[in-house]
């Protein structure tokens, strides 16, 4: 028998901490700047009503009626041992992702040390890129810290579902709601703050005719809702048959937007009232912002503070991985979860050592002209999570008889199930196989 959540708030809250992480505020700050702001939030919001939280959902339900790990709930779902293969395909994902993922959560977590102890802001002025560049292109200092945070996830997973995941998102999933609005007032509030808003708020409609517009929102919202890599299915696994499927991932997509929407608040105002580049790319958190922060008063007190949210939200999400790849390693090798919490940390810090290293000792490999970490990240988020995403809405809209996956997700033959059904028979696969194949250039 698996462990089960104690509590439907302590799943929702886990599945929050899995949905927000780097992608509502690293990654979304800068995803969004680049394309155009509030057209970019418009076509982010249609893919996660119309596709994402449908297959939240689909996710959700395969995971419950496995009640095991991801590989076993493929298999059951699918109803022949062949359907293992995405099952491992999503686990190995998993670990892709988080291999550099904790990369750029060991920079959060360096960038909070720094801020508290003060040596962030003792390189005032213009030399906050020089500051970031020397950081991240150190030979040894991004592995120190993407190792530390590894660990203490490996500690929570370890610890097992009630009592180290659920526990740990009981307490910081509220604490980092109450941070990100606090800073959203606090940003809010700065003269000139206006034009930040209407940059994420307000649409330039030309805009909408870039192509390239609808690869990025629906890559983003596969990977902030953290869809694709077999999340949903192991939480859901912890599930009992009393919550009810639709109404929780409801929740979980809403908390996940909001979340972004007001992280996006909290730093597109600072950054438009100081006159900084909404635009700057990956580098918007580490550069741009902490240059802004210094230039307000009680900026170096909020630094910390918006640090400790970049760090705890990504710990948050690095569990929800490393528990898809343990889960796997207990259900299906018969490891502790002990050991296999140990053993899988070992195996991602390997693989992400390229990652750690990318613009440091091995910044001249470079791929389509971006180093190693940006190429991962475009290549799960674009291509790896829609196409997972794919296979799941076949499974469950095709595969599996109409009755039993409306039954499965808790919908029994209802019109609403009707809707779902048809966005996972349809609407989901058409839009992502034709995004997916315009960016590649086949048609
Ligand atoms: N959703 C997480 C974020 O926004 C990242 C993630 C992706 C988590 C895929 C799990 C699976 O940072």
């Amino acid at each position: 028998m698996v462990e089960q959540w104690k509590s439907r708030s302590g799943f929702i809250l886990a599945t929050i901490g899995a949905a927000v992480g780097l992608g509502n505020i690293w990654r979304f700050a800068y995803v969004a700047g680049e394309n155009g702001g509030g057209v970019f939030l418009m076509t982010y919001l249609f893919f996660v009503a119309l596709i994402g939280l449908p297959l939240v959902i689909a996710e959700l339900s395969i995971g419950r009626r496995g009640a095991s790990d991801t590989v076993t709930a493929f298999e059951v779902a699918g109803g022949s041992t062949r359907w293992r293969l995405i099952g491992w395909i999503m686990v190995g994902g998993a670990l892709l992702i988080l291999s550099y993922y904790s990369v750029i959560a060991g920079w959060a977590v360096r960038y909070f040390v720094g801020a508290l102890s003060g040596d962030l802001w003792q390189d005032a002025g213009e030399k906050y890129g020089a500051y970031f560049e020397g950081f991240i292109s150190n030979d040894f200092e991004p592995l120190f810290w993407q190792a530390l945070i590894l660990i203490v996830s490996g500690v929570v997973v370890a610890g097992g579902i009630q009592k180290g995941i659920e526990r740990l998102n009981l307490v910081l999933m509220p604490l980092l709601g109450l941070i990100v609005l606090g800073l959203a007032v606090f940003s809010l509030t700065l003269p000139g703050s206006g034009a930040g808003v209407r940059f994420l708020l307000a649409p330039d409609w030309s805009a909408f005719g870039r192509p390239s517009l609808y690869l990025a929102a629906l890559g983003q919202a596969f990977f902030s809702l953290g869809l694709g890599m077999a999340v949903f299915v192991t939480y859901g696994g912890y599930l009992s048959a009393s919550t009810r499927i639709p109404g929780a991932a409801a929740t979980v997509a809403a908390g996940d937007t909001v979340f972004a929407i007001v992280a996006g608040l909290a730093i597109f105002p600072a950054v438009f009232a100081l006159g900084g580049d909404p635009a700057a790319g990956p580098r918007l958190a580490f550069v741009v912002f902490p240059q802004i922060l210094l230039q307000l008063p009680g900026g170096t007190f909020i630094g910390p503070i918006f640090f400790f949210l970049l760090s705890a939200a990504a710990l948050t999400s690095m569990i929800s991985l490393l528990e898809v790849a343990v889960a796997c390693a207990s259900h299906r090798m018969g490891l502790a979860r002990n050991r296999g919490s140990w053993a899988i940390v070992a195996i991602v810090l390997a693989l992400g050592v390229p990652s750690a290293l990318s613009y440091g000792m091995l910044a001249e490999v470079k791929l389509l002209g971006q180093p190693i970490l940006d190429n991962i990240d475009q290549a799960v988020s674009n291509f790896v999570l829609p196409l997972s995403g794919l296979l799941v809405a076949v499974l469950v809209g095709w595969r599996i008889e109409r009755l039993r996956t409306l039954a499965d997700a808790d919908f029994g033959d209802t019109w609403l199930g009707a809707v779902w059904l048809w966005s996972i028979r349809t609407l989901a696969p058409i839009t992502i196989a034709v995004i997916l194949l315009r960016s590649l250039g086949v048609v």
